[in-house]
């Protein structure tokens, strides 16, 4: 499985980077907003600096909303640098730009993603990515994993090429579900990513190994 961290903080991504185990980025306006860029010069300059830092694919998403806008627009962003992957909201333009983009050989992540409708239209259109957003999901009382497992059923039934990159991934115990669930790609936060590490009888264990050495070589 892959790994994406779902921000725009540079800081963050490094972090991440560092670690060695990162395979792209997804941001969103809002992640873009939390971190205070706005203008669309700076904005289209975040997204090369993303792309400087790590080596996988960038999701950029588009603002428009129209056919003609959103194509416009992922096409602009695109051209930015080859890891960008223009994300398209679950809209039916979107799924219009969602075609057009992908004749046209450009990546795309389809967004805002929360039925199997949604995610079978967007495969039929050739997304690259469909991001179904699991923690939107779970807050309605609605279980996020149990849509990535259908998902994920539904694409190898009918062998469709679109990866499963699940979405709005709030806490550690999200990434193993989605695991045992066969999503392709989780994006998460920094702090679920490092959560996997978690465990006390690592720190007990090394603790103890620590102070036997200790014992006989200080
Ligand atoms: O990956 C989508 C994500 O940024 C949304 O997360 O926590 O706002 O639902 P959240």
């Amino acid at each position: 499985m892959k790994f994406f961290i779902d921000t725009a903080n540079l800081e963050q991504i490094r972090e991440a980077q560092d670690l060695g185990v990162l395979d792209g980025v997804t941001t969103n306006p809002s992640l873009m907003a939390k971190e205070g860029i706005s203008g669309e010069e700076n904005i289209l300059n975040h997204y090369k600096k993303i792309c400087e830092i790590v080596d996988g694919d960038v999701s950029a998403e588009v603002i428009a909303t129209d056919f003609e806008g959103m194509i416009k627009e992922g096409e602009h962003l695109a051209s930015l640098h080859p890891q960008i992957v223009v994300k398209i909201p679950a809209i039916k333009e979107g799924i219009k730009a969602i075609k057009y983009l992908d004749s046209k050989g450009i990546k795309t992540n389809c967004t805002l993603v929360f039925s199997a409708g949604q995610a079978l239209l967007a495969a039929k259109a050739g997304a690259s990515y469909v991001s179904p957003f699991i923690g939107r999901l779970d807050d309605i009382t609605t279980d996020g994993v149990e849509l990535i497992a259908q998902i994920v059923e539904m694409y190898d039934y009918y062998e469709f090429d679109t990866q499963v990159l699940a979405a709005s991934i709030r806490h550690t115990l999200h990434i193993i579900q989605c695991v045992e669930a066969g999503a392709d790609v989780a994006t998460c936060p920094l702090d679920a990513i490092l959560g996997l590490l978690k465990h006390p009888l690592t720190d007990i264990g090394l603790e103890k190994f620590l102070a036997d050495y200790r014992k006989l070589n200080s």
